[in-house]
């Protein structure tokens, strides 16, 4: 099974690299899942319905958020009704949405998708690792699903690297998204979980983030917004996570992929 994972899409930049990439890698790598996290897909705040119906379109097959996730208020109640968004699943109980969801494909396969929010240098929610360890409870490698993937997003890599462990062995992977910049540290666990601490941002890298550079500056500089934080423009680097899977759920193989924009290219040589 051939899964990418692609991270935080940034504004029109990173929508615009969603709709010119993920047809064409579906095609050139026959996969068989396609998953995106889009909470900064509406100009760096959220997302809205119409967003998440044009990644549909390109052949996203879920979505998951963060902490952005509720941004836009329309998301409280359209999420209601799209079983392929997913917002973190330890958030308190009665949260619109769901946190875990299941997509099947044309042939068959069904892979489980966790979203959570980490609590170091964030708004604590609930632990994720609990919420976590109820989700792989009721659904587990081979009985109710095929695969795993856990979006980890959170701004400490301790965090991460713990929670990677935590999963091992019961996620195909464990993908971190947040910081919106991508670590080089991608490797399959000794359990057989792939994971990454950060995947990095589908977004412009001449940025701060992703947003356009002026008022960040500004406000590390002198302490006093002047203005609102709007997406940086420029051409997206796709940036994600590509990985094999094997029969029993596990990760045979992992690869960063970047495509376009500012960063050096990385693509999967295992399907190349
Ligand atoms: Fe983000
Ligand atoms: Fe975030």
């Amino acid at each position: 099974m051939r899964l990418l994972f692609i991270g935080d899409i940034v504004g029109r930049s990173g929508r615009a690299a969603v709709a010119q990439q993920v047809p064409r890698l579906r095609a050139r790598w026959g996969l068989d899942f396609v998953i995106i996290n889009g909470e900064n897909a509406a100009g760096g705040f959220g997302l809205t319905e119409a967003i998440f119906e044009e990644f549909l379109q390109a052949g996203v097959d879920a979505v998951t958020l963060g902490n952005h996730a509720f941004d836009q208020r329309e998301a409280l109640t359209f999420i209601e009704r799209q079983p392929r968004l997913v917002r973190p699943a330890n958030y308190p109980p009665g949260t619109p949405g769901r946190g875990a969801t299941i997509v099947e494909n044309s042939k068959g396969a069904r892979l489980l998708i966790v979203n959570l929010l980490g609590r170091i240098f964030m708004d604590a929610l609930d632990d994720p690792f609990a919420a976590l360890d109820r989700e792989l409870t009721a659904y587990s490698l081979g009985s109710g699903c095929h695969a795993v993937v856990v979006d980890i997003h959170a701004e400490a890599t301790s965090e991460k690297w713990a929670l990677g462990h935590f999963a091992d062995g019961r996620a195909s992977l464990v993908v971190g998204t947040h910081t919106h910049v991508p670590s080089a540290d991608h490797r399959i666990l000794p359990g057989g979980t792939g994971f990454v601490t950060d995947v990095g941002m589908t977004g412009d890298y001449d940025s701060v983030i992703g947003m356009e550079k002026d008022e960040p500056l500004r406000r590390f500089t002198r302490r006093i917004p002047s203005g609102r934080f709007e997406p940086a423009l420029g051409p997206a680097t796709l940036c994600g996570v590509a990985v094999e899977i094997s029969p029993r759920g596990l990760a045979k193989s992992i690869s960063p992929v970047r495509i376009g924009g500012l960063l050096n290219g990385a693509v999967p040589s295992f399907w190349e």
